[in-house]
């Protein structure tokens, strides 16, 4: 049985197939229209998905659609009548798919009536909840999505058993802890879609003194030891004018609108504008805002676990990608495991919804854990070679050395432990939007001015941003002060105090890593690689950050190269192949 899973005309748009059950392959649209966050029908990944699986479209039993226009009808009317201008545009996207098997077809290039499947709708934050559990390692699990805004609500609980989960509840429009730390980073001037990433990181290095405010601004828990939170609406527009939602680059990039009001203005004063710099009161406000951010996580989270009494969690939304909150839900709640899915936000629902059509609509039993994240597309050695036998790489001369695997290993590892920023692209490209080993960039942990270099030659980003530790996963209680694994980098723990001073570059201001720990069995090649870094330097640890610079991360040799050529990068190593230049700082 084959379905095809497809997140469309949403941020995010990505594909799926799961065929009897086992996840084949799963891709992001923006990989391939080389558009960050991009929304709109993903054609290639579609197609992408179709050929990896040696199917055509006529093979795909069920297609699988994780929206429901259906969904919360009462409310979505309720506020159409006093947003029309809202609702007409929401009205419009849910047009658009209608039209979906059309844009399937298209991309296919078959005709629409020649595609056979069964179509099927299901509701965001089920397929959210779907996206997490059903490929956990649980047999039995409390879940949670904690999100922006899907199908018109921002949260959803659950109790996942085999292969059914029970939906306990949910939160609707306009409260919502996505939106929260959407709005307050936009007032603190980060207005880009994604841009709540960089205030997690710039938290790090202020003090919450603004909780009272704060915590007007988000109500942690419902007060009588339910599942809830309450947003104090008088500090927000989007529940008068809805979040609006306009789109750059050829109708592909999402910018979300204002959504704070004159009121939180009023409160904390003037909004900080882009260009101005980053002051210590905006530090201690994104401080607070993450504080908060957590009371009303584990606000959730310890009645969840006392309703459903589970002892493992399973997490998806965009909130489930703050890995600060996430790496202290074993401390701060009674939770004992839990596992958040690599593409946790809105690609991840591609796989969600297919999931929720094998297991809870077809009754079929759970048979597949999602143990890695490395589930994208993948070249061989030969079309590797062909990338290098061509273009700037032959008229610059660059000597490109095909190496034996163990000697791969030394080679790269000693660039590395000599101070080069080196470039590293093997197997299948990452699922979500963590670089995890296989499209990554590698420098010395050990050098704390590589940080500064690597922002200097090739990533350009704000100062206050943190890089990440990938990890032995056999040497995580070693260096970190919780061994629990965090094979999708998003969990943050503290590094041991010890320690601080062998892996500066990786460790946050704070004494944090967001670390990735790496096992044997899941990126055999990428452990090997630390393996013999730590034979070299005693460290078994490396600074592991996305291969790309300011766009998605690299999927092909040729973007591999290109990237390589036009930044400050030393060492490519492609397959079994290495390719050095000699960098100027
Ligand atoms: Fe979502």
């Amino acid at each position: 049985m084959n379905i095809l899973g497809i997140n469309a005309y949403h941020a995010n748009a990505s594909a799926a197939i799961v065929c009897d059950g086992k996840l084949v392959t799963a891709v992001e649209e923006e990989r391939f229209n080389r558009v960050k966050y991009a929304a709109g029908f993903p054609a290639n990944a579609v197609r992408h998905c179709l050929a990896e699986a040696g199917m055509t479209i006529q093979d795909i039993d069920h297609v699988a659609i994780p929206r429901d226009p259906w969904a919360r009808m009462r409310t979505k009317l309720y506020y159409a009548l006093q947003m029309p201008g809202f609702a007409w545009e929401r009205a419009k996207v849910a047009l658009r798919f209608s039209g979906m098997g059309d844009d399937l077809a298209t991309a296919c290039g078959v005709d629409p009536k020649s595609i056979g499947a069964r179509y099927h709708r299901v509701e965001h934050h089920v397929a959210h909840l779907a996206s997490t559990f059903f490929v956990s390692p649980f047999n039995e699990a409390a879940v949670l999505s904690a999100d922006g805004l899907g199908d018109f609500a921002s949260t959803m609980w659950a109790t996942g058993r085999g292969n059914r989960m029970e939906i306990h509840g949910s939160i609707s429009f306009p409260h919502s802890l996505g939106l929260y730390y959407t709005a307050m980073s936009q007032y603190l001037g980060f207005w880009s879609f994604g841009d709540e990433y960089k205030v997690m990181g710039l938290a790090a290095y202020g003090e919450p003194g603004y909780q009272d405010e704060f915590r007007r601004i988000v109500q942690s828990g419902n007060g009588n030891g339910s599942v809830g939170f309450r947003l104090g609406l008088k500090y927000f527009s989007h529940q008068r004018t809805g979040p609006e939602m306009t789109w750059r680059d050829n109708a592909k990039t999402p910018v979300l609108g204002r959504l704070f009001s004159p009121y939180l203005e009023q409160r904390l004063g003037r909004t900080r504008p882009t260009e101005e710099p980053v002051g210590q009161q905006h530090k201690d406000m994104a401080a607070t805002l993450q504080a908060v951010l957590e009371e009303a996580y584990f606000g959730l989270l310890k009645p969840l676990q006392r309703a459903t009494s589970q002892k493992a969690v399973c997490l998806a939304g965009g909130v489930a990608f703050n890995c600060v909150a996430n790496g202290k839900i074993l401390d701060h709640t009674p939770f004992t495991d839990v596992y958040v899915q690599p593409a946790a936000g809105d690609a991840g629902l591609a796989v969600g919804a297919a999931y929720y059509v094998y297991h809870q609509i077809l009754g079929q039993p759970r048979c597949f854990v999602m143990e890695h994240a490395y589930w994208g597309p993948q070249y061989t050695s030969a079309q590797i070679r062909k990338a290098l036998n061509k273009g700037a790489v032959v008229t610059l001369g660059l000597k490109v050395n095909e190496l034996r695997e163990d000697e791969l290993f030394r080679v790269t590892a000693r660039h590395i432990a000599d101070g080069k920023v080196l470039g590293w692209f093997q197997g299948r490209q990452e699922w979500g939007p963590r670089a995890l080993g296989n499209r990554s960039i590698l420098v010395d942990p050990r050098r704390a001015e590589m940080k500064d270099m690597l922002n200097k030659r090739i990533k350009h980003r704000e100062p206050f941003r943190p890089f990440a530790p990938s990890i032995l996963e056999e040497s995580t209680a070693e260096y970190f002060e919780k061994s629990y694994p965090s094979p999708f980098m998003n969990l943050a723990y503290r590094v041991r105090p010890e320690k601080r001073e062998i892996i500066p570059a990786p460790t946050h201001v704070d004494g944090t890593g967001r670390l990735q720990t790496v096992s044997r069995r899941s990126n055999p090649r990428y452990w090997s690689l630390i393996k013999e870094f730590e034979k070299l330097t005693g460290v078994p640890v490396l600074l592991n950050t996305s291969f790309n610079e300011n766009e998605p991360i690299v999927l092909t040799p040729d973007e591999a190269i290109d990237c390589f050529l036009r930044t400050k990068m030393d060492v490519l190593v492609m397959g079994d192949y290495v390719v050095e230049k000699q960098t100027r700082e």
